[in-house]
């Protein structure tokens, strides 16, 4: 439970708005415009802090701002999740061409994980894509981004992707198509 009134990295929990939660932690606006999670897990904290750490530098991220054992201060990331923007403004050749640059990312940073979840990718207003919470992309094997495909896929998108795909980057079009129909 979060005990409110109580600090954390000398942020008052009070002047902060909630921004969501899922099973690892609860997510906080902070006064100063960055994104506060508190985790329930000490272990949890530890492995997003060094995946944050490792990928830093890379645009794709938000960058780690501070942190202690069991909060990270972040930068907060704008936006939509992939499918509700998708439902709002649908899928424009760019928004496919910016969703391919970003698996291309995962394997330049040497991701085993190929693939990021929808609700994990968030999309701005100019259509430039962020993670916001990476999990398990050093140890978790997966080819291609196939969670992501069927996010596409559950709004109706899939179809729209895979033909920017194929024009844009059809040796990726193979692999990823294999991956997803497995
Ligand atoms: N950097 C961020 N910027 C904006 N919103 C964020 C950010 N990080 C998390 N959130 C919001 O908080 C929610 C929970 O964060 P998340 O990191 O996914 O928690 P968990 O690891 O428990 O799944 C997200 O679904 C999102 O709405
Ligand atoms: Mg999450």
């Amino acid at each position: 439970m979060i005990n409110i009134g109580k600090k954390y990295l000398g942020i008052d929990i009070k002047k902060c708005k909630f921004l969501g939660e899922g099973c690892e932690g609860r997510v906080y606006l902070t006064p100063d415009g960055h994104a506060l999670k508190i985790f329930k897990n000490k272990a949890n904290c530890k492995a997003e802090c060094n995946i944050l750490k490792k990928v830093e530098g890379s645009k794709y991220f938000p960058k780690i701002i501070k942190a202690n054992s069991r909060y990270i201060l972040r930068e907060y990331v704008d936006g939509n999740t992939l499918e509700n923007y998708i439902i709002k403004n649908g899928l424009s050749k760019k928004l496919a061409i910016n969703l391919i640059k970003l698996v291309e990312e995962f394997k330049k940073l040497n991701f085993k994980r190929l693939d990021m979840r929808g609700v994990h990718i968030f999309v701005q207003e100019d259509e430039s894509v962020m993670v916001i919470d990476p999990r398990k992309t050093f140890t978790k094997k997966i080819s291609g981004p196939v969670s992501m495909l069927k996010s596409l896929e559950k709004v109706g998108a899939l179809d729209k992707f895979i033909k920017v795909l194929i024009s844009e980057r059809p040796d990726l079009a193979v692999k990823w198509i294999k991956a997803f129909a497995r």
